[in-house]
């Protein structure tokens, strides 16, 4: 990381604002992108079996400066290896990817200077440093002029709530703390682009509603670019105007959110405690019952439709103590839309 101090930067200030946006407004860049691991497998004694797995299958698509995209799909579909090949962690085995009009394998180091990243499982923070030196640090190495990293680490540790958190060692954060700490990493420099890979993983419900309305402000404020993975439907329904969904490295479905609850005819569920173990609710169509444990019944009804008109429904012939009403998570949502499709 060192080698990113010493080169670039005067390149950071000539290239900001100006550069990217090749091909009328395209600011992300994908055609055919492909990437192809080759893994050695143990099958016995001594025994390998060499085997390629194709993590990135063809993929092109463009993503305009501002817009805050969605960028999901099931485990393995390939999407931390799409974020590491944009910001060249990852060299791709095939096809054409530019970012701000870089090669990001190409030039890394030019590139580090425009994006931030955030990868939920690992940090980019220093383990045993307390969270203001990494941040001392990155001050230095990506030469942020003194105004600007003050400026942007006060509106951090302000919205991110990180005052008591600087002179703390970050292996001493718990992990929502740790992960504040890295998204304020990520925007020191004031980069163009932020990726976020699963941000909101492990964070309690408090947490996620903080990073969410922070990360909504960044774009609003800064007209930050965000692509953002993630296994939580509501980090997309509360920040992106559009959904990709990837499986087997390839896109499945690009568009506004509401188009691909349509087409998995997404359902949300209703989950009624009774007073007492009942025979399974006769519920008004087409809401039906889909479990029953004891005394509590789960009721799927299409996420479309309100859930106050079932609940009365339920209310006024069963002894109902309480409830609660489950959204979709993205895997039932992608899984009905793939059900759909085998079906048409
Ligand atoms: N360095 C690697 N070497 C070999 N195979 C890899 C490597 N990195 C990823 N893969 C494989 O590539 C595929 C895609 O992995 P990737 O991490 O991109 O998935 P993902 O969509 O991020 O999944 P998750 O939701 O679990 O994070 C998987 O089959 C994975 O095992
Ligand atoms: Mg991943």
């Amino acid at each position: 990381m060192t080698e990113t101090a010493g080169t670039a930067g005067t390149t950071a200030e000539t290239a900001t604002g100006t550069g990217g946006e090749v091909d009328g407004g395209a600011f992300i860049e994908l055609d055919g992108v492909e990437k192809v691991f080759d893994v050695r497998k143990k099958t016995g004694f001594l025994k390998r079996e060499r085997r390629q797995v194709r993590a990135v299958d063809g993929l092109s698509f463009t993503v305009s400066r501002g817009e805050v995209v969605g960028y999901i799909g099931p485990n393995g579909a390939g999407k931390s290896t799409t974020i590491k090949m944009l910001t060249g962690i990852l060299t791709p085995s095939g096809g054409r990817l530019r970012v701000a009009g870089i090669d990001p394998s190409r030039e890394r180091t030019r590139l580090a200077h425009r994006i931030g990243v955030v990868f939920g499982q690992r940090t980019t923070l220093w383990w045993d440093l307390p969270l203001i030196d990494s941040y001392r640090l990155m001050h230095r190495m990506y030469r942020i002029p003194d105004a600007r990293y003050r400026e942007n680490l006060d509106r951090c540790v302000e919205l991110l709530q990180l005052q008591d958190l600087l002179d703390v060692p970050v292996r001493q954060l718990s992990l929502g703390q740790r992960m504040r700490g890295d998204i304020a990493a990520a925007l020191l420099h004031d980069p163009e682009v932020l990726y976020l890979d699963e941000p909101t993983i492990g964070l309690d419900v408090v947490s996620k509603t903080k990073v969410r309305g922070f990360l909504r402000d960044l774009n609003a404020e800064r007209g930050t670019t965000v692509l953002l993975t993630t296994h939580d439907l509501q980090d997309i329904e509360q920040l992106c105007s559009r959904v990709m969904v990837i499986d087997h490295g390839r896109l499945m479905y690009d568009g506004p959110l509401e188009g691909l609850h349509e087409a998995g005819e997404s359902e949300r569920t209703l989950v009624v405690d009774l007073a007492r173990e009942l025979p399974p609710i006769e519920a008004p169509e087409p809401a039906r019952v889909v479990r029953v444990e004891g005394p509590r019944q789960w009721l799927a009804f299409p996420a479309s439709a309100s859930a106050a008109g079932l609940v009365a429904a339920v209310a006024a012939r069963y002894p109902l103590v309480d409830l609660s009403v489950r959204e979709p998570d993205i895997e039932s949502v992608i899984a009905k839309m793939y059900a759909e499709r085998a079906g048409a």
